[in-house]
């Protein structure tokens, strides 16, 4: 035998030398709740070790995970049903406790990059990501709504805004609004191939969002389809998206591939909520030991091609890294 593979596998020097897949905190962006008041923090009940955070909580939560060497958040505002309406008006309402939390993120740690969601769900009495009349998603007039949101979202500083609708043509009228307004620097990351996933469940739990009646499938993507997703890939390219996304990341590595494949822009890839969930419930039970599953999961997401991970164990990965 001249050949002999678990030579290189023989010490931890030598892995560690031969390791082809390094991750850090510097890839992560952190996934955030936060709610109106102040000095609130609420566990999600499916999703241990994750909170609701008041923003003056919140703002104590990005300090730490800063000095834990976490740069990038994704902040997600809860509200409670009495600010929901059928068209999302609080999303865009100067007064409304996101856009100020948002602000107050941003002005009190100008150097950490701050991303917002862009889709009507949180605000949406319906529960669904587009305005909704007679049982249908309208495309066109959800799009009058995602660029007041997306603007409203950048003017309170937002460093990148991530639609995460799929309402088609949104990455360039967004762009476009962006731009009118002054945003030229503001930055797109778009959720490029999000599918209609059961994953997303403990994340509606925390925003209290699932939709009152019917599903998302008429926007969001059958998990059947691979090449669907190059469609929305070069749609989102040309249309002038700066980062491309895919959610779920773990039952779906290898969208993550082919999109690294097939673009030269950063793939950013979502290890969602029902991701992190079950990861967390078999560790409770003994089940599975969470924090090698956590490793091994994340060091997945980005062996397949993800440049960027936004993931619940971002703050838990650090800290171990640390
Ligand atoms: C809203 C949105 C969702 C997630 C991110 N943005 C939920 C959905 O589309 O129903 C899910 C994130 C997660 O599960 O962690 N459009």
């Amino acid at each position: 035998m001249y050949k002999r593979p678990r030579r290189n596998r023989k010490s931890a020097a030598i892995r560690n030398m031969v390791e082809e897949t390094r991750l850090s905190p510097k890839d992560f962006i952190f996934p955030l709740f936060v709610i109106d008041g102040i000095n609130q923090k609420e566990e999600v009940a499916s999703m241990p070790g994750i909170y609701r955070h008041s923003t003056d909580l919140l703002l104590k939560e990005i300090e730490e995970c800063m000095e834990l060497g976490i740069q990038s958040f994704d902040i997600f505002p809860a509200y409670p049903e009495s600010k929901k309406d059928k068209k999302a008006t609080e999303s865009y309402n100067p007064e409304t406790f996101y856009l100020k939390a948002i602000s107050k993120v941003k002005s009190s740690f100008p150097e950490a990059c701050i991303m917002t969601d862009v889709a009507m769900d949180p605000y949406s009495s319906d529960g669904h990501d587009g305005i909704l009349k007679n049982g249908k998603i309208l495309n066109d007039e959800t799009l009058e709504v995602l660029a007041k949101m997306a603007v409203a979202q950048a003017q309170a500083g937002a460093d990148i805004i991530g639609p995460s609708d799929m309402m088609d043509g949104r990455v360039g009228y967004l762009r476009e609004a962006l731009d009118k307004a002054g945003h030229t620097e503001v930055s797109i990351m778009s959720y490029t191939a999000k599918y209609a996933s059961a994953f997303y469940n403990p994340f509606r739990d925390a925003l209290d969002s699932a939709p009152k009646a019917g599903d998302k499938k008429t926007y969001q993507m059958d998990p059947a389809n691979l090449h669907e997703a190059l469609i929305e890939a070069e749609l989102d390219e040309a249309e002038g998206a700066d980062f491309l996304m895919v959610k779920p990341a773990l039952a779906y590595l290898d969208v993550i591939r082919l999109l690294k494949e097939n673009s030269n822009l950063p793939i950013a890839a979502y290890n969602v909520s029902g991701e992190y969930s079950m990861i967390k419930a078999a560790h409770e039970k003994g089940w599975l030991d969470g924090e090698n599953a956590m490793l091994e999961t994340l060091l997945s997401i980005k062996r397949a091609g993800a440049n960027i991970i936004l993931s619940y164990f971002a703050k838990e990965y650090a800290k171990l890294y640390k």
